[in-house]
């Protein structure tokens, strides 16, 4: 595996491999990689010659500065990770080496980022649009790889591809997530052991809404997961929302849409989670 920490080093490694007639596949991550990152690198590995993986803790994405501050770090642990993984190319930049000016792009992603993560974190997806345009200028990916758990992220870069016309395959990975159900996320290490004793049961109540969906309605469904989670004390969702899986607009009844998702964020104690469930899908 090499590493490369320049745009330079980058670009000279994934051209030598085009000039080779070889497919190349990309997974842009934030580091503190855990199963969930690993799933995508699995599946980059299977459907690519060749697999680079970022690693770059975006500042531009992060609309809190506390957030940025605590994210986790964990260098040496995402190499050995990522080796024993497969991957051929990692990317580990510095802040200056991504944005040696300030980006001042601004793209302007429409309704799908109009709603849910969008107002509930102003700049957000601006921020991931322009990490996530960069790193596709700087690759050039026949694939890209990102995970359901960001659900609202996918149809957002889906947005900003089909804007910049990236000619690419943006390819989304299931949700993987611990045994009790909580879904694996960077964030999870900073959950109390209290918390994170009761997180497991946000999935829980996703996972009932299913069949409580079948004889409710949207909002009687709403309000079943809300309530269910509320009812702890250390848990407090911030929105519960069920959209349209494709445009992300919020449906008011279940004929409104062949692709229902439910999309969470919840706070315990002081961590925000998120999560998501499929509904069903024609
Ligand atoms: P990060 O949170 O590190 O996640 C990197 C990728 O891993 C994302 O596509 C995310 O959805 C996926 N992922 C995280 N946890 C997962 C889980 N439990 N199951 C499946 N996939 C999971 O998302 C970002 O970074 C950034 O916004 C990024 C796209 C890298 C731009 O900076």
């Amino acid at each position: 595996m090499l590493t490369v920490n320049t745009v330079k080093e980058l670009k000279s490694a994934v051209k030598s491999a085009r000039e080779a007639g070889k497919s190349i596949g990309l997974v842009p991550t934030m580091g503190a990689l855990h199963e969930g990152h690993k799933s995508l690198v699995d599946r980059c590995r299977k459907e690519n010659d060749v697999v680079v993986v970022s690693v770059f803790v975006n500042p531009t994405q992060f609309n809190n500065k506390e957030d940025l501050r605590t994210y986790p770090r964990t260098e040496e642990a995402d190499k050995a990770l990522l080796e024993a993984a497969g991957c051929d190319v990692v990317f580990m930049p510095s802040v200056e080496e991504v944005y040696p000016e300030p980006d001042t792009r601004v793209f302007n992603l429409g309704p799908v980022a109009e709603v849910m993560e969008g107002p509930m974190r102003p700049g957000h997806f601006n921020g991931v649009a322009q990490i996530v345009s960069k790193l596709f200028m700087m690759v050039e990916p026949d694939r890209a790889y990102f995970g359901e758990k960001d659900f609202q992220q996918i149809a957002v870069i889906r947005e900003m591809v089909r804007q910049e016309g990236f000619k690419l395959q943006i390819v989304p990975c299931p949700i993987v997530r611990e045994a009790d159900g909580l879904a694996k996320s960077s964030r999870n290490v900073r959950l109390t052991p209290e918390n994170r004793a009761v997180a497991p049961n946000i999935y829980r109540l996703l996972n009932e809404s299913l069949d409580f969906a079948k004889s409710h309605t949207v909002d009687e469904t709403i309000k079943f997961v809300t309530t269910g989670i509320n009812a702890y004390d250390a848990m407090e969702v911030e929105y519960y929302q069920i959209v349209d899986g494709i445009t992300m607009q919020p449906i008011s009844a279940w004929t409104d849409t062949r692709y229902a998702v439910g999309c969470i964020t919840v706070y315990c104690g002081d961590v925000r989670l998120i999560d998501n469930i499929t509904y069903f899908k024609e």
